[in-house]
């Protein structure tokens, strides 16, 4: 590790000429050179503070002592892998098995969303044996080869969409095929994923499951509307397919309401695999597959060992364990809950003053600005949006757009984002809005 932090020339000219160019920054013109963070602000080399309004892995605040301690005391005790019995890994997973639903008892601990994400699909294909996927129009969920394939985010942009991989409508009530104003958007949205369902079997096609984020985020901070996941999940399985839900994004008491975000919709929906990433290790690499005894059973049968290296290793589970603690010691799913109702009823109240704003929508501390060139047609208003987040960048704040459009404005920081962060953001937004409207710019 270097002394003393480069000049932030110096360290871009390095990374340009040793990183992969697609391994893209924040703010490509003027990028921001981190150096330390605390709870959520993050500092430069000039010692300036950041609102760090994105940062969803840092999820019970940046450098969490607590989390640090419990890294470097398990550090200097032992880090092995999962061939050796060890509390921590079964400490836990019985932590993780509170927090949901008796159904989803079994645990396999991996490194990154993507890899839970793989696991999700052998597991589901394994158990189902069949090979086809449904996922949700400009979903996100990992960078491995498998992944990229399940994600239209992605495959749009290469080589394209495989045969076994289908792909539904977005359940988004304000700007999709069914909107708010329809008397059962949840119903007719599923009704799209079972017509799916035909269309392919009457080709032979069989299913392995049905893939979404809880709450699609990559695709614009959708809330799908009530009867959504019970409704698609009853289609994916009279077609012989699971239900997986990725809550790499979401989970961990995000949201408020509940600890998942699966379980916004009622508790009588139950997936039959839940992913887990980011937040999970507050920036350690650590996740998480959870799924049911058939499944895992069915997976076990082939004889073949699973064996990952890092996955469940004793500090990996020490950091999860106290992630966990923290979330409850801290109250931080109430407190997602409180500032981000207030955050809400702030983003609304310029909602009011200002026709950029097409619509605010999200639960807890996941939030989207979707912004409109036109409230009428909806068309999003991309450049406004990107100038929205340069130009906070220069107010010290940290946020980005997400959308097929590029403009929805996302608010995911770590759960201690306070109500005075959220006055502050909103106060320099409306000035910005402001300056657009007013044409100053
Ligand atoms: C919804 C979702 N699933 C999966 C992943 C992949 O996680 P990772 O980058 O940890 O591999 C991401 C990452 O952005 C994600 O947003």
């Amino acid at each position: 590790m270097s002394a003393e932090p480069r000049d932030r020339q110096k360290t871009l000219a390095l990374r340009t000429q040793l990183i992969g160019s697609s391994c893209k920054l924040f703010f490509p013109e003027d990028p921001v050179k981190i150096i330390r963070a605390k709870g959520q602000y993050m500092y430069d080399e000039h010692g300036n503070e950041y609102l760090d309004c994105i940062g969803n892995v840092a999820h019970v605040g940046h450098c969490h002592p607590e989390v640090v301690r419990a890294a470097h005391q398990q550090n200097l005790m032992l880090n092995t892998n999962t061939r050796y019995l060890h509390d921590n890994l079964v400490d836990y997973a019985q932590r993780l098995s509170k927090t949901l639903p008796e159904k989803l008892c079994i645990f396999y601990f991996v490194n990154s969303g993507s890899e839970a994400n793989d696991l999700a699909l052998r597991l589901a294909r394994q158990y189902t044996k069949h090979e086809d996927i449904i996922v949700l129009d400009d979903a996100y969920h990992g960078h491995l080869t498998s992944l990229i394939d399940i994600s239209p985010y992605k495959f749009r942009n290469l080589e394209g969409q495989k045969e076994w991989v289908h792909v539904a409508p977005l359940p988004d009530t304000y700007r999709g095929l069914y909107r708010e104003d329809h008397k059962d958007p949840g119903t007719a949205y599923a009704n799209e994923v079972k017509k799916i369902i035909d269309q392919a079997q009457q080709k032979s096609r069989k299913f392995a499951a049905f893939f979404m984020e809880s709450l699609p985020s990559v695709a614009g901070q959708i809330i799908p509307p009530p009867g959504y996941f019970q409704k698609a999940a009853e289609h994916i399985r009279n077609a012989g397919g699971v239900f997986v839900a990725d809550e790499i994004q979401v989970g961990f008491g995000r949201v408020g309401k509940c600890f998942w975000a699966f379980q916004l919709l009622g508790d009588d929906f139950v997936p039959d695999i839940v992913t887990m990433g980011k937040p999970i290790g507050n920036g350690h690499p650590v996740s998480c597959v959870a799924t049911t005894k058939e499944i895992a059973e069915a997976f076990s049968a082939t004889g073949v060992e699973y064996f990952n290296t890092f996955g469940g290793n004793p500090v990996s589970c020490a950091i999860g364990l106290t992630v966990l603690d923290i979330i409850e010691k801290e109250q931080l799913q109430i407190h997602a809950f409180q500032v981000g109702s207030f955050l809400m009823e702030l983003l609304n109240q310029q909602k009011m003053r200002h026709p950029l704003i097409g619509d605010v929508r999200g639960v807890g501390l996941f939030i989207g600005v979707d912004l409109v060139q036109d409230q009428e047609k909806r068309s999003p208003a991309t450049k406004e949006a990107e100038f929205i987040i340069t130009r906070l960048k220069q107010e010290f704040i940290i946020l980005s757009t997400d959308g097929p459009g590029r403009n929805v404005l996302k608010f995911k920081p770590p759960l201690c984002f306070s109500a005075k962060d959220a006055e502050l953001v909103v106060d320099k937004l409306d000035k910005i809005l402001t300056e657009l409207e007013k044409g100053n710019v």
